[in-house]
């Protein structure tokens, strides 16, 4: 095997990372100020609330300063780690890491780090502890996505009634075709991750959200081992099988998510699904266990979608909404969460060699998935390590202990970071090639465009 490369840094030159970390992350935490300020202009916001609020607000203008001189990474107190439940991880990696500053320091550590510091504001102050400053950014991008929630609506109440004889049918065709199809929608949900898309317009999310946009983005899949998928699900069918998703985003992304959940339900490819979210508010957009409510209340509300009542969009989309929360009330959909999941740790810490922020127990519980699917890019960060490997490195190697833990994998992930492996020879410099006659001095950042994808899969 190749020798364990090291991580991207927020100083290497002229990758997204260091573009993230000096361009990007300033904009994140001032949009969270103007997220506050709006929320302390209510009239709602007075006495004990307003005065935390104020607090938490100038924590964040010093915060984003600190980001702007490039000062040192600090361990969080004892104070904030007992208060705010902060793992002992950061601070053992910073004791490791003397000295780090914004602008030289591993990025997926530095990234991971940026969103705990928010939240041990939110969390020191008690009327605040349960406000999930990006809740409305969430909220207003789900909104924005009716086009598409609505056309993925129509699609399933069109396939409903026929899933039963479809899974029956011994012609297994037309159900290897659907399945790729769900996969697909759940794959380029992806594409609409808050962190990049905060300047989209609504006919960028409507271009990005459609089938047509889906049909023309297949040759965009760079890696696709869905086929490896299939034949483990299949050889399962209507057996006690299980799958897991590692949840990336809320809204769009989580509905996709619930599609391909639903189908494989409906089809019996799964009788069990289980969804892990995020304990914290994390990445901007990630799904938090109510984040899961929070989408079944917006698909049955007509004044957050609005749409006449009476119309078929709107019985599509209560029929869809129905019955996800039918499969969630008999425990056919479980939402969990965990901790690790916003832990610093890569996922090479899935492993019963780690012992104590959860990953072997998590390991051990995800041995007896069918598969486990990682959605999203910062989960295929962690799952590589973030590390600068030869993109012609195998999957296998980048992602260690996992290629051979015994768990089944499946990552799907538009490329959105520099981290790639699994390319053939020559095809990330065809590509950066390509890029870079649009995007001059900029060819790399194909690989962080959101307009390429791989899907991942890995069993032992
Ligand atoms: O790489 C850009 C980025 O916005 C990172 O901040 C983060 O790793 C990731 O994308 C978030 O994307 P996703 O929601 O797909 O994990
Ligand atoms: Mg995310």
């Amino acid at each position: 095997t190749t020798s364990i490369a090291r991580r991207y840094k927020t100083n290497d030159k002229g990758t997204f990372g260091e573009y993230t970390a000096s361009t990007r992350w300033p904009i994140i935490i001032q949009n969270s100020i103007d997220d506050i300020t709006a929320e302390l202009a209510k009239n709602s916001s007075q006495g004990d609330y307003k005065k935390q609020g104020e607090i938490i607000k100038q924590e964040l203008i010093k915060y984003r300063q600190e980001l702007l001189d490039h000062i040192p990474l600090r361990k969080f107190t004892q104070e904030e780690c007992k208060i705010a439940n902060v793992p002992l991880s950061f601070n053992e990696y910073l004791d490791s890491h003397k000295g780090v500053t914004w602008n030289n320091v591993e990025w997926l550590f530095s990234e991971i780090y940026l969103y705990r510091r928010i939240n041990v504001m939110f969390q020191l102050q008690p009327l605040w502890k349960h406000f999930d400053i990006f809740n409305s950014l969430k909220q207003s991008t789900f909104k924005a996505s009716l086009y598409g929630v609505i056309e993925l609506a129509l699609r399933y109440q069109s396939l409903i009634t026929k899933f039963d004889s479809i899974a029956n049918d011994n012609d297994k065709e037309i159900l290897e075709i659907l399945f790729k199809e769900f996969v697909e929608i759940s794959l380029w949900g992806n594409a609409t991750d808050l962190s990049l898309l905060t300047n989209a317009t609504l006919d960028d999310i409507k271009s990005i959200q459609g089938a047509k946009a889906r049909e023309e983005s297949e040759s965009k899949i760079l890696i696709n081992d869905t086929k490896k998928a299939w034949d483990t699900l299949i050889k399962l069918q209507g057996s006690n099988s299980r799958v897991d998703f590692i949840l990336d985003n809320s809204g769009f992304e989580l509905y996709a998510d619930l599609m391909l959940a639903s189908f494989l339900l409906h089809t019996k490819l799964a009788n069990k699904i289980i969804f892990h979210a995020k304990d914290t508010p994390y990445m901007v957009s990630d799904v938090m266990l109510k984040d899961f409510d929070i989408l079944l209340e917006d698909l049955k509300d007509r004044s957050f979608f609005n749409i006449d009542p009476n119309s078929n969009d709107s019985r599509a989309l209560d029929l869809f909404a129905d019955n996800i929360k039918k499969f969630n009330v008999e425990g056919a959909i479980e939402v969990r969460t965990d901790s690790f999941w916003t832990n610093n740790l890569d996922y090479w810490n899935l492993d019963p060699s780690e012992t104590k922020y959860h990953g072997a127990e998590l390991h051990k519980d995800l041995l007896n998935s069918n598969l486990v699917i990682f959605k999203g890019d910062l989960n295929y960060r962690k799952l590589t390590g973030d590390r600068k490997w030869a993109h012609t490195t195998s999957w296998d190697d980048a992602i260690g202990p996992l290629s051979s833990n015994g768990i089944t994998l499946l990552s799907l992930r538009t490329i959105k970071a520099d981290v790639l492996v699994g390319l053939p020879e020559g095809l990330n410099e065809e590509l950066s090639e390509l890029w870079e006659k649009d995007h001059p001095g900029h060819g790399s950042w194909w690989r962080s465009s959101g307009k390429w994808a791989v899907i991942c899969y890995a069993s032992s």
